[in-house]
C-alpha cells in the first residue's frame, strides 16, 4: 500500500506534529508507512512540533542500503559502494542508543539461532525450571573465578540473568563485553543462575549466497597504512610502487592491476593531533598540505586503476566510528578514478564481496589472550566469530551512537581487509580470504619504545576469478 502524501500531513496534523519534506517522501514510499510512522509517533517522549526522518524507530528489517555505483573508467565493472554509513544519525538519544543495541541484538540473536542447537531458544524469562535450557543474549557483566570458573550476566530486550560458565583446556572462552552468544545448560534450585554445560555458541559464520568470483581475471590489490606526511614515511618505496603501477619496475609485472583495483584501507596520511607531540615527528605539519601531496602522488597512478581510499583513524573525518568518507575539500583534488567510502565499507568488486575496516578495534581484541599485535589474522577471526567489527562499546574504539549498527558484518564477505595495526597477514578462514597489507611507515619511536617492528611496504594483489594471491614487498 501506497500512503497518499496528504494523508500522512492530515494524519500528523491532527497529532500537531509537522513533518519534514523527507519525512513526507519517505513514509509515503514505504510499504508499511502509516505503521511505521504511528509506532515511531508513539514512543517520542515529551513535546514536539517537528518530526523530521530521524525520529522515525529503526525497523528490526531495514531496508537494504541501494548500491552506489561509480563511474566507469575502464574496461572493467565499475567499483560498487554495497554497503556503508550515508551520513550521520547520532543524536545522542537515549531512544538512539536502544535502537542502536536493538539492531545489533536482532540481527546477531538471529544469526546464533541459525545454529541447530539454538533453535529451541526463547526469551530470557521463559527458562524452564526442571529442563534443559538454550539462552541467547548480550554479555553485560562478566566476573572471573581464580577456579576456572566465570560468571557473566547475559540480556536479552526484556531480561537478564546470569551464567556460570567453565573454561575448558586449551580453549578460552574469551569473552567481551557486548558480544552475542548462545548457551545451554540447567537453571540452579532457585532459579537464578544457568549452569552451561556446553561449549558457547557464536553468530553463525555462513553464508546465504555462494562465494562469488569474478568472470574474469582482475587483479585487486590493498595497501593500507601509507601514513604520507610522517617522518618515518617511506617514500622512496613508495614512489617505486607507483613507478611500479605504471609498468616501469621490473617486478612481478604480471600482479599490475591495469585495468583493475587498488584499495587502501586507511591512514592514507598520517594527519595531525593524533597523538600528543605528533608535530615532531611529522615532515608535512599541515593536514591538508598531507592530502595535497598524496593526491599528487596518486595522480601518476594510471586513471585505469579503479582507486578506492578508506578513511582510519589518522584521517581528517571524526575519530567515531563508522567514520564517514573524507571532506569534499580532500575529495576535489582527486581525479574520477577515485571512490572516498566510508570506514567501514562493503565493496563489490567484480562481483566479489569485499568488506573493509580500518581496524581500530584491533586495539581492544588485543587484550584477549592469545592474540598479539603481530598477528592481526587471528583478531580478525574473533571479529568475524562474533559478526561485529567492534564489539566492545566504550573501550578503545571509539562508536558513534548511530541509529543502525554500521559495525555488524551483516553478510559473510569474500574478502575481509583490516590496517591500522601495521603488520602483515594473508589467511583463508572459513572461506574468507583475510588480509592486513601492513603499512608504508618504518617504525616510529613510540613503536620502538613498545618493541613493536612495523612490517613496511607491502601490498597484497588477489585474483578475483581464481583468488589466487601474490604478496609484493617493494623493500628491494
Ligand atoms: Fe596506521
Ligand atoms: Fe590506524
Amino acid at each position: 500500500m501506497v500512503v497518499k502524501e496528504k494523508e500522512i500531513i492530515d494524519w500528523l496534523s491532527e497529532r500537531k506534529l509537522m513533518p519534514s519534506p523527507e519525512l513526507i517522501t519517505h513514509i509515503s514510499n514505504h510499504p508499511d508507512g502509516l505503521v511505521l510512522l504511528e509506532k515511531s509517533v508513539a514512543s517520542i517522549d515529551g513535546p514536539k512540533l517537528f518530526l523530521s526522518v530521524s525520529d522515525l524507530l529503526i525497523e528490526d528489517n531495514p531496508e537494504p542500503p541501494k548500491p552506489i555505483s561509480r563511474p566507469k573508467v575502464a574496461n572493467i565493472p565499475p567499483v560498487i559502494i554495497e554497503r556503508q554509513i550515508d551520513k550521520s544519525m547520532a543524536d545522542g538519544k537515549l531512544q538512539s542508543f536502544v535502537s542502536l543495541f536493538n539492531d545489533r541484538f536482532t540481527t546477531l540473536s538471529r544469526l546464533v539461532r541459525r545454529n541447530p542447537s539454538m533453535r529451541g531458544a526463547g526469551p530470557l524469562s521463559v527458562l524452564n525450571p526442571d529442563e534443559e535450557n538454550q539462552a541467547i543474549g548480550m554479555i553485560a557483566e562478566i566476573q572471573t573465578f581464580p577456579n576456572g570458573r566465570t560468571k557473566v550476566v547475559i540480556e536479552d530486550k526484556d531480561n537478564r540473568i546470569n551464567i556460570m560458565l567453565k573454561e575448558e583446556e586449551g580453549n578460552p572462552l574469551n569473552l567481551l563485553n557486548d558480544e552475542v552468544i548462545g548457551v545451554s545448560g540447567k537453571l540452579n534450585r532457585q532459579g537464578n543462575l544457568l549452569y552451561v554445560n556446553s561449549p558457547i555458541v557464536r553468530p553463525h559464520l555462513g553464508r546465504y549466497r555462494e562465494a562469488a568470483r569474478s568472470e574474469e581475471p582482475y587483479i585487486a590489490l590493498f595497501i593500507s597504512d601509507i601514513h604520507l606526511g610522517s617522518g618515518t614515511f617511506k617514500e622512496n618505496e613508495w614512489n617505486k610502487f607507483v613507478s611500479w603501477l605504471n609498468g616501469e619496475v621490473d617486478y612481478h609485472k604480471e600482479w599490475i592491476p591495469n585495468p583493475g583495483y587498488l584499495v587502501i584501507a586507511g591512514d592514507a596520511v598520517d594527519g595531525i593531533d593524533s597523538y600528543p607531540g605528533q608535530e615532531d615527528d611529522l615532515s608535512i605539519t599541515d593536514v591538508w598540505e598531507q592530502y595535497s601531496t598524496l593526491s599528487k602522488s596518486i595522480s601518476k597512478i594510471p586513471n585505469t586503476i579503479q582507486t578506492v581510499i578508506m578513511p582510519g583513524n589518522h584521517d581528517a573525518v571524526r575519530l567515531m566510528e563508522p567514520q564517514l568518507p573524507l571532506p569534499d575539500r580532500v575529495i576535489k583534488d582527486f581525479g574520477d578514478n577515485l571512490t572516498f567510502t566510508a570506514n567501514p565499507v562493503l565493496l563489490n568488486l567484480a562481483g566479489v564481496q569485499v568488506l573493509c575496516y580500518h581496524g581500530k578495534s584491533l586495539d581492544d581484541l588485543v587484550s584477549l589472550r592469545d592474540l598479539t599485535y603481530e598477528d592481526p589474522m587471528s583478531m580478525m577471526k574473533e571479529l568475524l566469530n562474533r559478526r561485529h567489527m567492534a564489539p566492545i562499546y566504550g573501550a578503545k574504539t571509539p562508536l558513534a551512537p548511530e541509529k543502525q549498527d554500521h559495525m555488524l558484518i551483516r553478510d559473510v564477505p569474500d574478502i575481509f581487509v583490516t590496517g591500522h595495526v601495521h603488520s602483515f597477514g594473508i589467511e583463508r578462514y572459513n572461506g574468507v580470504l583475510m588480509l592486513n597489507p601492513g603499512t608504508w611507515q618504518a617504525q616510529t619511536d613510540y613503536q620502538k619504545m613498545m618493541g613493536f617492528q612495523p612490517q613496511p611496504c607491502r601490498a597484497v594483489a588477489v585474483n578475483l576469478q581464481t583468488f589466487d594471491t601474490q604478496v609484493l614487498d617493494f623493500n628491494f
